[in-house]
């Protein structure tokens, strides 16, 4: 029996210049799109928690209950090794599969350093013997991760909940799924949760719930620009929008300015005209065959796929050529 352990973290979050530099190379885009990752500051992790438990967003739920229903199939197929969560978020789909894996250390990667923390001691605490380690850090960023005796000499598995990759474009979810292979190393797995295409109205209210939570997470963005990047964006003074895109299988995220205004932000000023966007994400949801597509562009094979009875997602596991 191992002793029980104590949760360790690491903090590799990106400097406030990279901030300053992607937010400024965003605003000069046309449209204006700024990365996902900066609408995780610890009230966006906290409005993204409330999204997953609004009726209309089920992504979470149905991928928590298919997990919870699989996990020793999926435990079987991904077989031993070190388990490493990319955006954990508060780690909260991972517990039926480190039961039913047992793995000699778990891994989570998120970009925010307050749930990430508290994750890590709450999952810490549900399984004293399994070492954890929290790696902070924008993940699609990082060339290697951090050399630590936990990572050393083991196989290690990937597990990519959420449909989180949908968040990047096509050409940037190849790249990063060819950057995880690399993390993860020789004989890795990937275990990945996807979201595919539904109903219009289904997508729509998904992203743009009744309640409000879905606009309040977009504000909240300008709210950290003007905090982390001495800006003075009025978050009324732009509406959200939340539209199905099916020529690109997205849904586009925006902020629409509600007029004509003039914005000061990292030391300059930045013009917005009357319904002038600015993407705050994208959501691209994948058929699984269009899935398999991506993922073998980055190397990957598809080695085992299990689904919800209604197919709204589905987790695919990825093997490696070399595994
Ligand atoms: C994290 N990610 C997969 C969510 C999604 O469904 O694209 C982010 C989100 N944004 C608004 N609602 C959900």
């Amino acid at each position: 029996m191992c002793p029980e352990q104590q949760s360790q973290l690491i903090n590799l979050h990106p400097p406030a210049a990279d901030m300053r530099r992607l937010v400024v190379a965003g605003m000069e885009r046309h449209p204006r799109q700024l990365p996902a990752w900066l609408l995780y500051d610890a009230e966006g992790s906290r409005l993204f928690e409330a999204i997953c438990e609004q009726p209309e967003y089920g992504l979470t739920r149905t991928e928590t209950a298919l997990l919870q229903a699989r996990a020793p199939e999926l435990a079987a197929a991904l077989g031993p090794g070190v388990l490493v969560e990319f955006g954990a978020g508060s780690a909260r789909k991972v517990g039926p599969l480190l039961e039913a894996l047992g793995p000699p250390a778990y891994v989570a990667l998120d970009i925010s350093p307050h749930h990430l923390e508290v994750a890590c001691r709450e999952l810490q605490a549900r399984h004293p013997t399994v070492p954890v380690l929290g790696i902070c850090c924008d993940y699609s960023q990082l060339q290697q991760l951090p050399d630590h005796s936990l990572l050393r000499g083991e196989r290690r598995l990937g597990f990519y909940p959420g449909s989180s990759i949908g968040n990047f474009s096509p050409v940037e979810a190849s790249l990063l799924l060819a950057q995880l292979r690399g993390l993860l190393g020789p004989g890795a797995r990937l275990l990945i949760g996807i979201d595919q295409p539904k109903q219009v109205t289904r997508l729509e209210a998904a992203y743009n719930d009744a309640a409000g939570v879905s606009a309040a997470f977009a504000r909240n963005l300008l709210v950290r620009l003007n905090r982390d990047l001495a800006g003075n964006f009025d978050p009324q003074a732009f509406s959200y929008s939340a539209r199905w895109q099916p020529e690109h299988s997205r849904i586009a995220m925006a902020l629409v300015s509600r007029s004509a205004q003039s914005v000061q932000l990292a030391g300059r000023s930045w013009n917005f005209s009357p319904g002038e966007e600015l993407i705050t994400e994208y959501s691209f949801k994948y058929t699984p065959e269009a899935f398999l597509a991506l993922a073998s562009s980055a190397g990957w094979q598809g080695a085992g796929r299990w689904s919800d009875p209604r197919h709204d997602l589905s987790l695919h596991l990825l093997v490696t050529p070399d595994s």
